[in-house]
């Protein structure tokens, strides 16, 4: 298939493309690099060994994304492009519901303009709200941050699109917790500026860029007092859209949901042993107060996707700190600014 990924040089989105590459897909990536430098193409082609067309340009551009779909042929789309720091959504509400819901609506329209009815969208286990762990597709959706809200708006835009549009063919994807990085070391999670979610800050204490971590609360109800996750190794997760594309192209159904989690949580001091584990000592933490927002816990039921994509999870919590130290021990300061 000749595929477009939208958000191609993000942290998932990357480490599909070389999957995509890989099972014989051909790929062509849309990004503006708003939150990724350009280099990480040199890093897929040189991973890929394949030349990447890339389409650098907002996809909040409508004119622009009927160009692409008018001058190029496509099969799928994957759509991870998207804003996604929750508390800078908080700050920020309408930037987020423009560019998440704007980058949508074009890629969409253009999508039923040109025939293109494959559609893989990312979508979050935040949708989810406060409903209890495991947590279950068929479970009410609700958020408790624009960031949030803009999946499950996107999510029922979909699904009302498609009852519109029964050509079309919809996988939603609903990640937990990715983490780790491609197994070369060459590619994996760059964020910019203080890293939001645990692993990529823990990563950076590792390599000297922050002095501790700081564990935010020690008094939830779990075993020892700390928030559990999901968390998924990101190359688990991109089989996870290979599966979800293939099975598109074989369905009846038009809208698909599906969980991309283990199963199983971890809590965040856990996740700091595994990573002190992986580079050989100890790291320092202190635990400060709780973070608005969060949840005691949230792990995956997984078993729909593990049924009808014939997809799991394989990788453990010491093998996504052992690829994440890989990446961040060789790139220490994330990828070259050219
Ligand atoms: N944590 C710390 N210190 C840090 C960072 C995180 O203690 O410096 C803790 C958090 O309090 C939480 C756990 O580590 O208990 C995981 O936090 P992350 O920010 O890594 O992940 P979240 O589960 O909070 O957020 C993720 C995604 C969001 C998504 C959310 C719900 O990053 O995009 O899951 O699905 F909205």
């Amino acid at each position: 298939m000749r595929v477009l990924v939208s958000g191609g040089a993000g942290f998932i989105g990357s480490h599909t493309v070389v999957q995509l590459v890989a099972a014989g897909h051909d790929v062509l990536i849309v990004d503006h690099f708003g939150n990724s430098k350009p280099s990480v193409v040199n890093r897929l082609e040189a991973l890929t060994g394949t030349h990447l067309p890339v389409h650098a340009f907002d996809l909040g551009d409508a004119d622009k994304t009927e160009q692409l779909f008018s001058s190029e042929q496509i099969d799928a789309v994957i759509h991870f492009a998207g804003f996604k720091a929750v508390g800078e959504s908080v700050e920020k509400p309408l930037e987020y519901y423009e560019n998440n819901l704007g980058s949508t609506f074009s890629l969409v329209r253009a999508m039923r303009r040109h025939g293109v009815d494959k559609l893989v969208f990312s979508s979050s286990a935040t949708v989810y709200g406060h409903n209890p762990s495991p947590l279950v597709e068929d479970m009410s959706t609700s958020a408790t941050n624009p960031y949030g809200w803009t999946k499950v708006m996107i999510e029922q835009i979909l699904r009302d699109v498609a009852v519109a549009d029964p050509s079309l063919r919809i996988a939603i994807l609903r990640y937990f917790n990715p983490v780790g990085a491609h197994a070369s070391g060459t590619i994996g999670e760059d964020p910019q500026g203080i890293p939001n979610n645990l692993m990529p800050f823990i990563a950076q204490v590792a390599v000297g860029r922050r002095e501790k971590l700081m564990v935010f609360g020690d008094d939830y109800p779990t075993a020892d007092g700390t928030p559990l996750r999901d968390y998924i190794h990101v190359e688990d997760l991109a089989a996870g859209h290979l599966a979800a594309l293939r099975k598109l192209t074989q369905t009846d159904e038009a809208v698909s949901t599906w969980n991309l989690g283990t199963g199983h949580g971890t809590s965040v001091l856990e996740v700091l042993h595994a990573f002190e584990r992986a580079v050989g000592r100890e790291l320092p933490y202190e635990v400060v107060g709780r973070r608005a927002g969060d949840i005691a816990q949230s792990f995956a039921d997984p078993h729909r996707a593990n049924a009808e994509l014939g997809w799991a999870a394989t990788r453990s919590m010491d093998d996504m700190c052992v690829d994440q130290w890989r990446w961040q021990s060789a790139n220490p300061t994330g990828y070259p600014d050219a």
